[in-house]
C-alpha cells in the first residue's frame, strides 16, 4: 500500500494554531514532517505544539507572526529556515473572515484588512518562502482558499473576493515556477465547524429562534451533497498529499475539499 512519506521534510505552516491549522499540522507530523506553526496567537500555538510533538515525535516549534506586515514575515522565515536549516513546504492557513456583511454593507475598514490578509498576507508568505526554495530548485506550496473562492455569495462577498483571489494567485505563481521544480496548488475546504463559524452560528440562533445545531444544518449542512461537514483531518489530508511526491504532476490545481458542495 503506497504511504505519505514526508521525513526529512520541513514544514511552515501559517494560521497553524487555528481550528483547521491545528489539522494541517497534525497531519504533516502523522507523516513525519518537522513543522514550523505560525500564528498571530502565539500562545495557543505553545500548547498545540507540545501536544503534537509528544504525540509524534518530529521537531516542532511555535512562532509568533502576522502574515500581513512583511517585515515580520521576512524576519520569522529567516528565523524558521535557520532553525530547521530549510523550507520543503509552505501551507497558508491563515485567515480572516468578518462578520457576514454583503459588499454594500461592509466598511471599507474590514473590506481592506481582509484583503490585507488574505491576498496580501498569503502573497508575502509565498515571496518569502521562494526566498528559500528557488535557490533549491524545490518547494511545494499549499494555499488554503475556500469554496466561497469558487462562487461569489451575498453574505461573504469580501471573504468569497479575497478566495478567489488565492485561487489565481496559486495558477499565477504555479505557472511562474514550474520549470523550477516549485508546485503551487490550493484546497478549497467547504463547512468545517470552527472558531471562523462560531459568532455567526451564535448570532443567526437568536435570530432564527433556533438551536445552534439547527441554525448549522440550516447554514451549512443542507448545501452539502453527501449531507455530511468535514472535518479538519479532510483538510490535512488534502495538504499531505498535494505536499507529497505523490502529487508531482500536479501544480495550480485547487481541490475543493467539500462534501460535494461545489462541483467546479
Ligand atoms: N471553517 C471553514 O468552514 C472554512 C472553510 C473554507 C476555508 N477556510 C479557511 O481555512 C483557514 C483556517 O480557518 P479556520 O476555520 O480554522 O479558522 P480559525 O479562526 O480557527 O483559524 C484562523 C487562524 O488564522 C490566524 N490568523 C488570522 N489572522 C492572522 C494574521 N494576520 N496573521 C497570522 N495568523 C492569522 C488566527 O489566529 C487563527 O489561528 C482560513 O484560511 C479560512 O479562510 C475555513
Amino acid at each position: 500500500m503506497k504511504q505519505i512519506d514526508l521525513s526529512g521534510q520541513v514544514a511552515l505552516v501559517t494560521g497553524g494554531a487555528g481550528d483547521i491549522g491545528i489539522g494541517i499540522v497534525m497531519c504533516l507530523a502523522e507523516c513525519g514532517a518537522d513543522v514550523a506553526v505560525t500564528d498571530l496567537n502565539l500562545e495557543m500555538a505553545k500548547v498545540k505544539v507540545k501536544e503534537i510533538s509528544e504525540k509524534y515525535g518530529v521537531k516542532i516549534k511555535a512562532y509568533k507572526l502576522d502574515i500581513s506586515i512583511e517585515e515580520e514575515v521576512k524576519s520569522v522565515f529567516a528565523e524558521i529556515n535557520k532553525d530547521f536549516s530549510g523550507i520543503d513546504i509552505l501551507v497558508n492557513g491563515a485567515g480572516f473572515a468578518s462578520e457576514g456583511k454583503n459588499y454594500y454593507e461592509t466598511s471599507m475598514e474590514i473590506a481592506r484588512k481582509t484583503v490585507d490578509i488574505n491576498i496580501h498576507g498569503t502573497g508575502m508568505c509565498i515571496k518569502a518562502a521562494l526566498d528559500y526554495m528557488l535557490p533549491k530548485q524545490s518547494g511545494k506550496i499549499v494555499n488554503i482558499a475556500s469554496i466561497a473562492g469558487r462562487c461569489g455569495t451575498a453574505g461573504t462577498a469580501n471573504y468569497s473576493i479575497t478566495k478567489a483571489a488565492v485561487i489565481a494567485m496559486t495558477q499565477s505563481v504555479a505557472n511562474a515556477h514550474a520549470k523550477e521544480g516549485i508546485r503551487v496548488n490550493g484546497v478549497c475546504p467547504g463547512y468545517i465547524f470552527t472558531n471562523m463559524w462560531k459568532h455567526g452560528v451564535e448570532k443567526y440562533s437568536k435570530m432564527l429562534n433556533k438551536t445552534p445545531e439547527e441554525t448549522w444544518k440550516i447554514m451549512a449542512l443542507d448545501h452539502i451533497a453527501t449531507g455530511r461537514a468535514q472535518d479538519v483531518e479532510d483538510v490535512g489530508n488534502a495538504v499531505v498529499f498535494l505536499a507529497s511526491d505523490l502529487a508531482k504532476n500536479i501544480t495550480g490545481q485547487s481541490l475543493n475539499v467539500c462534501g460535494g458542495t461545489k462541483f467546479n
